[in-house]
């Protein structure tokens, strides 16, 4: 568990969050379970989906995957042990409410779950090889990317105690740059420097999947980026906090080179 997890990784999940709770000049310390479960929910997936089952990647985050160091066995049940620790983590946290517990609980597991990243997972996973639309390809990513980064914002926004309208407002950005996040995953599968990245390239090819590369070509995928970016900074035109610190964040999701 510890292995993957200190290997590094962005910690964009987490770091939107905590933004969040900046915007709103909330106790960021108020957040700390939540960010961990993130990442640890993050991370599991991870080192599931590079499984020879799945993925079959070698490297992450700079460093042999896990099921090369630790064997699969060991790297299936790290992955289950992060999942169901992550929850126990925020349910057991005493500086949130019993309410925030709950309400954390409840958003995060639907992220996660079949109506979330697995079930985007299992249906990429299963069209692999398919021709996909358009917009069955979109509904793959904003389920097994755009929903946990969706989520941190919208906890973010429930323990800062925003108003209904701006939590909806802060859930529609996170929608807007899940679906960025991994249009430029996808991009940097085919255009990325692998040393940068800390994973191999081309890995989406050599496993027939379908992304908006495969489908539309690189210039239309990068119109398809500049469109979300510009729309979830739209969406926070809605909110009565500065919003800079989540602004930069969605323009470094479009420009990043890792
Ligand atoms: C990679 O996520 C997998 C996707 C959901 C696209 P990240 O790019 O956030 O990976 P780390 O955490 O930085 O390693
Ligand atoms: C996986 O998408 C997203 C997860 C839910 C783990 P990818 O398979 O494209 O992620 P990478 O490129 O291996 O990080
Ligand atoms: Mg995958
Ligand atoms: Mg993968
Ligand atoms: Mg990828």
């Amino acid at each position: 568990m510890l292995y993957s997890l200190q290997a590094g990784g962005k910690r964009i999940r987490p770091m939107l969050l905590y933004a969040v709770l900046e915007s709103y000049d909330m106790d960021k310390t108020a957040g700390d379970s939540t960010a961990c479960a993130l990442e640890m929910i993050h991370t599991y997936s991870l080192i599931h989906d590079d499984l020879p089952a799945m993925d079959n990647d070698d490297f992450r985050r700079g460093k042999p995957t896990n099921h090369k160091i630790f064997g699969e066995a060991t790297a299936i049940l790290a992955g289950d042990a992060l999942l169901t620790h992550a929850f126990h983590l925020i349910s057991s946290d005493d500086r949130l409410t019993p309410e925030q517990r709950l309400e954390n609980v409840r958003l995060l597991s639907r992220a996660a779950g079949p109506d979330g990243m697995v079930g985007g997972q299992t249906a990429d996973m299963l069209a692999e090889d398919e021709e996909v639309t358009v917009e069955e390809m979109e509904s793959i990513h904003n389920r097994k990317t755009g929903d946990l980064l969706a989520v941190a914002l919208q906890m973010g926004a429930f323990i800062a105690g925003a108003e209904k309208k701006e939590q909806e407002a802060l859930h529609r950005f996170g929608i807007h740059i899940g679906l960025a996040f991994q249009i430029k995953d996808d991009l940097l599968d085919v255009e990325g420097d692998e040393q940068l990245l800390g994973k191999p390239v081309g890995s989406d090819e050599g496993n027939h999947k379908n992304t908006y590369v495969s489908l539309l070509g690189l210039e239309k995928t990068k119109e398809r980026l500049k469109f979300h970016t510009g729309a979830a900074l739209s969406e926070l035109e809605e909110l009565s906090v500065p919003s800079h610190i989540l602004q930069e964040l969605a323009v470094y999701i479009a420009e990043r080179d890792q």
